[in-house]
């Protein structure tokens, strides 16, 4: 739920917040400044991108974005410019919110921020506080304050921690707010922007700043290949893994959260932050055995995944067709970066298994630009994408699939057989429709 602004108390303003990057938590951040009554001006490099944005059409799907990006610009306290040097001239705080992708080598690559860091630096007003949002290895505080060469200027670290599909909720319900820096007026005046959203404030240094986001998300892949090992234990021994980790997740120390299984783990962040931390860890001359095998975890994941769909669809005999539901990383956005369900079709079609695929927000011209060499076919529809299967497999929780019509789907398909690896279909209808494929053969 977003709180109305009315009910939010005053906000500390006057204060004027510059947002260097338009991505997921660059625009996130910069419409939820504006929704706490901040002066928010939101520079990107895509001159497209920011005639959309000040238009109000949002550049990426992600809930709740659009009116508040809209009520932003009806309100006069958000706008978006081309270029970080036309944005920070009049900030007290600028967050660098750029991407840092995985280079080749596993590390991130820091040149994006390196690059506007060192452009900023002659623009910006003496006493601004820059802000590290981006997730960045440790250091790079100190690299971000060499780069604007300014002993007027303090560099504060303050991780983000949202979700795609549920930023905009995750930056005004923060569980807590981590700012690090030695300049603790810096870190207070970071602090105050949150003030509004009344949680927890972390105030440590920078470094232990950085780490916290990487130490975060490490937790989080663990409880997740933990419960996909967990989900594989189930099948060969044939039990019911949603049931077992309902069990297990009711302790309160170990909580629901993050513990449903799936294909694997994705998405824009968990690898590249995992490579990271795993580098900094080997560097630091503490190598992090338990993150690595949570790594290998995954790779095997998406291999036995793989594998039974290529099993179950076999069943109907020569040339099997698999109807996949589902592209995205996970459910309510449209990004489509490390996503689980494109790894295990890439293994499925790669064993020479003919893919027809739906998903609710890539059509096939987008899939093609994405990855030219996936080679799966893109259905219109849900529906149309069993036509002729052997087996229908559920790769995304999107909540519509939830809803679709099990009856029509069993009629459509050759074999009737639907492996559901998020456990986002009604059980007893797939039983109901006979649809539940059959357990794993023991060797
Ligand atoms: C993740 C973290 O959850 C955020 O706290 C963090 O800020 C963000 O990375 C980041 O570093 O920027 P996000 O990548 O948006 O957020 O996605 P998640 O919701 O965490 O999902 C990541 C992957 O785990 C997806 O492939 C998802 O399908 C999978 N997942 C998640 C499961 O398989 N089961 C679950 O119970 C939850």
């Amino acid at each position: 739920m977003v709180p109305e602004t009315s009910d939010l108390p005053p906000a500390v303003a006057p204060v004027e917040v510059a947002v260097i990057g338009a991505g997921y938590v660059g625009l996130t951040s910069a419409v939820c400044f504006a929704h706490l009554g901040l002066r928010v001006v939101c520079a990107d490099v895509d001159e497209k991108k920011v005639r959309a944005l000040a238009a109000g059409r949002p550049t990426h799907h992600e809930p709740e974005i659009e009116d508040l990006l809209r009520a932003g610009i009806d309100r006069g306290n958000l706008r978006f410019v081309v270029g970080a040097e036309a944005a920070v001239g009049d900030a007290d705080v600028v967050f660098l919110c750029l991407p840092t992708p995985m280079a080749d080598d596993g590390r991130p690559d820091l040149s994006y921020l390196t690059d506007v860091a060192t452009a900023i630096g002659p623009c910006l007003r003496p006493e601004t506080v820059v802000v590290d949002k981006s997730t960045v290895p440790v250091g790079t505080a100190t690299l971000v304050a060499d780069c604007l060469d300014r002993s007027d200027v303090t560099v504060v670290a303050n991780p983000e921690f949202l979700r795609e599909g549920q930023a905009v909720h995750d930056f005004l319900n923060p569980d807590r707010v981590v700012i690090g820096g030695d300049d603790h007026g810096a870190v207070d005046r970071v602090a105050a922007l949150y003030a509004p959203l009344g949680c927890p404030v972390v105030r440590t240094d920078a470094v232990s700043a950085e780490i916290t986001k990487y130490a975060a998300n490490a937790f989080l892949v663990t409880k997740l290949s933990f419960a996909n090992s967990v989900a594989a234990v189930c099948e060969a021994l044939g039990g019911d893994a949603h049931d077992v980790l309902l069990g297990v997740g009711y302790d309160h120390r170990v909580g629901h959260a993050h513990l449903r299984p799936g294909p694997g783990w994705g998405g824009s962040c968990f690898p590249k932050d995992v490579h990271a931390l795993l580098h900094l860890a080997h560097d630091a001359g503490e190598p992090f055995h338990l993150l690595q095998a949570v790594l290998d975890a995954n790779e095997s994941q998406f291999d036995r995944v793989a594998a039974r769909i290529v099993a179950l669809a076999s069943r109907g005999g020569q040339d099997p067709v698999v109807a996949a539901w589902g592209l995205t990383f996970k459910a309510d956005t449209d990004d489509l970066r490390e996503s689980p369900a494109i790894a295990v079709l890439r293994r499925v079609s790669a064993a020479g298994v003919r893919v027809q695929v739906y998903d609710p927000v890539t059509d096939a011209e987008r899939l093609a630009t994405f990855d030219p060499d996936l080679g799966v076919s893109v259905a219109s529809d849900a529906y149309a994408a069993c036509a002729g299967a052997d087996l229908l497999v559920v790769l995304t929780e999107w909540g519509e699939f939830a809803r679709l019509d099990l009856e029509r789907v069993a009629g459509m398909l050759r074999t009737p057989q639907v492996f559901d690896t998020r456990g986002v279909l009604d059980r007893s209808e797939l039983e109901r429709h006979r649809l539940l494929p059959p357990p794993l053969e023991r060797s």
